[in-house]
C-alpha cells in the first residue's frame, strides 16, 4: 500500500488516469490511494489568487508562496518521518527507474506540481524536501511529471502488476533495455518471429534474450552499460563489442545503423 498527496491547480487532469488500466485498478483494490488537494482551496481573498508577477520583472507569473507552503502544512499532522515533500520540476534531479525503486518502498509521498513559470523560491526552502524532473524539458505544469513518478513508482509496488509479473525480473531494473517481444502470428508481412521463442526451451530462451537486452541497450542506450549489473563475461564482450565499433569508426557505424534499425546495428551486435 502506498499513498500520494498530490498538491496542485488542476486536480482534474488526473481524473481519467486514477481510473485506467493498472493504475486505475491498484486504486480500487486499495493498494495505491491517491489524495488529490487543490493548491486554490488555501489561497486567501475573495479571488483566491495563486500567482503574481516576477519580482525583478521579466515575462511569465510565479507562483505565490503563501498558498504552497500552507497546503503543505495542512498535511503536516497525519505526515510520519522520513516521507518526503517533493516538487516536480525542470530543475529537479532527473528521475529514474533506481528513485522509482526507492519511492515505492515508502508508505507516503506529497508531490506538488508548480505551474506558471515557477514557484517562489522560499517555497523551495521552507516546504520541499527534493526537487524531481522527468526529463530534460519543460512542461506547461507538474502535473504530468507527477503523474509519470507515481506510475513508474505504483507499478513497482508488490501486487500493483498483478500475480506472476515480476518488475524485479524486468530488464530495466538490471539497468538494461527490454529484450524485442513477439506475439501471434508466427509470420507477419513476410517476417517471422525467431525461432529460439517458438523452441519450448526456456534456457535458451533466456539466454537470447539476455542477449537482445544487451543489444538493445548497446544499440540505443550505451550510456546505460556503465551502471547495468552484467556479469564479469558480459562485461567483457560489451568492451569488445564497444572497441571493435570504435576501430570501424563514426561514418561506418552511422551507415550501418541506418541500415539496421533498432538493435542489430554494427554497435549492437554482441557475438557469442
Ligand atoms: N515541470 C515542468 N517541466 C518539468 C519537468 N521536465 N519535470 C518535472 N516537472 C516539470
Amino acid at each position: 500500500m502506498i499513498r500520494f498527496d498530490v498538491l496542485t491547480l488542476f486536480p482534474e487532469m488526473f481524473e481519467s488516469f486514477l481510473k485506467t488500466s493498472i493504475i486505475g485498478r491498484a486504486v480500487s483494490s486499495g493498494l495505491l490511494e491517491i489524495r488529490l488537494h487543490n493548491i486554490r482551496d488555501y489561497a486567501s481573498g475573495r479571488h483566491k489568487v495563486t500567482d503574481d508577477v516576477p519580482y525583478g520583472g521579466g515575462s511569465g507569473m510565479v507562483m505565490k508562496p503563501e498558498p504552497l507552503v500552507r497546503a503543505v502544512q495542512a498535511l503536516e499532522p497525519c505526515r510520519e518521518a522520513g516521507e518526503p515533500v517533493i516538487l516536480l520540476s525542470p530543475q529537479g534531479t532527473p528521475f529514474r527507474h533506481e528513485r522509482a525503486q526507492y519511492f515505492a518502498t515508502l508508505r507516503r509521498l506529497i508531490l506538488v506540481c508548480g505551474r506558471y513559470e515557477g514557484v517562489d523560491e522560499r517555497v523551495k526552502e521552507l516546504a520541499i524536501d527534493e526537487e524531481v524532473s522527468i526529463g530534460d524539458y519543460v512542461l506547461t505544469g507538474g502535473e504530468l511529471a507527477a503523474m509519470v513518478v507515481i506510475d513508474a513508482t505504483a507499478r513497482l509496488v508488490p501486487g500493483v502488476l498483478g500475480d506472476g509479473y515480476s518488475s524485479v525480473e524486468e530488464s530495466f531494473a538490471q539497468g538494461l533495455l527490454e529484450y524485442p517481444q513477439y506475439t501471434r502470428p508466427r509470420e507477419f508481412m513476410g517476417r517471422r518471429v525467431p525461432a529460439v521463442l517458438l523452441s519450448g526451451d526456456h534456457k535458451k530462451i533466456a539466454q537470447w534474450r539476455r542477449r537482445k537486452a544487451l543489444e538493445c541497450t548497446l544499440a540505443k542506450r550505451p550510456d546505460l552499460l556503465e551502471r547495468a549489473a552484467l556479469s564479469e563475461e558480459e562485461r567483457a564482450l560489451v568492451d569488445t563489442s564497444r572497441r571493435a565499433s570504435r576501430t570501424l569508426g563514426d561514418q561506418a557505424d552511422q551507415h550501418e545503423e541506418s541500415k539496421h534499425p533498432g538493435c542489430e546495428g554494427s554497435r549492437g551486435r554482441i557475438e557469442t
